[in-house]
C-alpha cells in the first residue's frame, strides 16, 4: 500500500512542529505516536470525493436513504449486526458522545470505570466532567492482557459507580475482546445496573484471524448500552469525518441526541457523507489490503526484535494498527526511557504512562504505514537501547 503522496507537506496534527517540540523536545521526529494512518485513501473514495467537488456547490445537505442502506449492509457484512436507522446517529466525535453521556446520565462525583492502560481521553473526559476515574486495570498474563473480572465485579457493585467504558478492540494493548469476555462484561453491567459505553473505533483492523464482536449484538440482553464508533480512522479520513453513536434504549438515545440537537450539531458534511458511503460500498478490498499490511508490519517488528536479541518485548496485537512495546527489561524509569529512545532514534512514540500509570515502561507505536518505514523505525528503536 502506498502512503500519502504529500505526507510531509500536509498539516497533519501528529507532525505539527509545535506538538513535536512540546511532546518530544524537538521537531526533527518521525511521528509514530498518534493512532493515525499514513495510507493514501482508497482509490474509489478519492475518485468519489474529486467528483463531488467537481460536480457542484456545497449547499446544505441531508443524508439520502442510499447512505443508510450502504451503512446497514456494511455493518451486517463486516460486524454481523443489524443497524436500526433510528438508533444510529451522527455525533461530531467519540469524545463528544462520551462527554454528553456522562454529563446527562450521571452526577458530579459519580464513578466511571475504565480499564487502564487505555486511550487517555477517557480519563481526560471523566476529569473534565468532574466525575471520578475508577480504574479496573488490565492484567498482563503471559504477554497478553486480560480483564480482571473479580476487580470489575467489585467496582461495579459500588452504588457510586455508574458507567463502564470499554475499548473494543483495546487501544493501546491491542486485545480484541472475545465473546466470552464480552458476555461476562454484559452480565456484570446488567447485575449492577451500570451503563456500558463501548468504543469500537478500532473494529475494522482485526489481525491474525481474530474475531471482533460488537457489543451491539448484546443489545437484547443489555438495555443500558452506548456504542461509539467511526470508520474514519480505518479509511484515513479523520480530517473530514464525524462519528457514529448507536443507542438502542430510547430514553438514553433521546437524552444524547437531544443535547446534540440543542446545540445544532447535526449538519451533514458533504465530503464526509461521500467518503463514508463510498467506503461502505467499495472499501472492502482496500481494507483487506490494509489488514495484510498491518499484519506484515507486526511480523517485521517481531522478527527484528528476535533477530537482534533485543530486550524490547512485543505484546503482539490481535487488532488495531498499533503495537505495544515492553521496555521493562531495559529501563526502570519512564522519563529516562522516553528521553533515551526519542533522542537516539528520532522516532516519536507514545510513552505508555500517557494511557495511565499501568502503561509505564511501555511504548505505543503506530504502524499504519509502509513496511519500509516500519522496518527503518524499529531498527532505530532497537539501536537506541542496544547498549543498555
Ligand atoms: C479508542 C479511541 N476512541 C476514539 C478515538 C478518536 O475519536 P474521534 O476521531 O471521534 O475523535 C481514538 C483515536 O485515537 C481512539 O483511539
Amino acid at each position: 500500500m502506498k502512503i500519502d503522496k504529500k505526507l510531509n507537506e500536509l498539516p497533519l496534527s501528529k507532525m505539527n512542529p509545535n506538538s513535536l517540540e512540546s511532546l518530544f523536545g524537538e521537531k526533527d521526529i518521525q511521528a509514530m505516536w498518534m493512532a493515525d494512518s499514513e495510507f493514501e485513501i482508497a482509490q474509489p473514495i478519492q475518485e468519489a470525493l474529486i467528483k463531488r467537488i467537481a460536480d457542484s456547490g456545497f449547499g446544505y445537505e441531508y443524508k439520502p436513504e442510499s447512505f443508510f442502506t450502504a451503512r446497514q449492509a456494511w455493518y451486517k457484512n463486516h460486524y454481523q449486526v443489524d443497524l436500526i436507522k433510528e438508533q444510529t446517529f451522527f455525533s461530531p466525535s467519540i469524545p463528544a458522545t462520551i462527554t454528553i453521556a456522562i454529563e446527562n446520565l450521571t452526577a458530579k462525583g459519580d464513578g466511571i470505570i475504565i480499564q487502564s492502560p487505555v486511550w487517555s481521553k477517557f480519563r481526560e473526559i471523566i476529569r473534565r466532567t468532574k466525575r471520578k476515574v475508577i480504574k479496573n486495570p488490565l492484567k498482563l498474563v503471559n504477554d497478553s492482557y486480560e480483564i480482571n473480572f473479580e476487580d470489575l465485579a467489585e467496582k461495579a457493585k459500588s452504588e457510586n459507580n455508574k458507567i463502564l467504558i470499554i475499548c473494543n478492540p483495546h487501544n493501546p494493548v491491542g486485545r480484541v475482546w472475545t465473546k466470552k469476555e464480552l458476555a461476562k462484561i454484559v452480565t456484570i453491567c446488567k447485575e449492577n445496573d451500570l451503563l456500558l459505553i463501548s468504543d469500537e473505533i478500532h473494529k475494522d483492523v482485526i489481525l491474525f484471524n481474530n474475531q471482533f464482536t460488537s457489543l451491539l449484538s448484546y443489545a437484547n440482553s443489555l438495555d443500558k448500552l452506548i456504542i461509539c464508533t467511526s470508520e474514519a480512522k480505518t479509511f484515513n479520513f479523520c480530517g473530514i469525518s464525524d462519528s457514529i453513536a448507536i443507542i438502542p434504549n430510547k430514553e438514553i438515545r433521546e437524552s444524547i441526541e437531544g443535547t446534540l440537537k440543542k446545540y445544532y450539531l447535526g449538519r451533514t458534511n458533504a465530503l464526509t457523507r461521500v467518503a463514508l458511503e463510498t467506503a461502505y460500498l467499495e472499501g472492502g478490498e482496500w481494507l483487506k489490503e490494509l489488514i495484510e499490511t498491518v499484519e506484515k508490519n507486526v511480523l517485521i517488528i517481531e522478527e527484528a526484535l528476535t533477530k537482534t536479541n533485543s530486550k524490547i518485548k512485543l505484546i503482539k496485537p490481535e487488532g488495531t494498527f498499533q503495537v505495544w512495546l515492553d521496555f521493562r527489561n531495559i529501563f526502570t524509569n519512564t522519563k529516562e526511557m522516553f528521553k533515551n529512545v526519542t533522542k537516539d532514534s528520532k522516532i516519536g512514540l507514545s510513552p505508555g504512562h500517557w494511557f495511565g500509570r499501568e502503561g509505564a515502561l511501555f511504548m505505543r507505536m503506530s504502524i499504519a504505514t509502509t513496511e519500509q518505514r516500519v522496518q527503518n523505525a524499529i531498527q532505530k528503536i532497537i539501536k537506541s537501547v542496544s547498549n543498555k
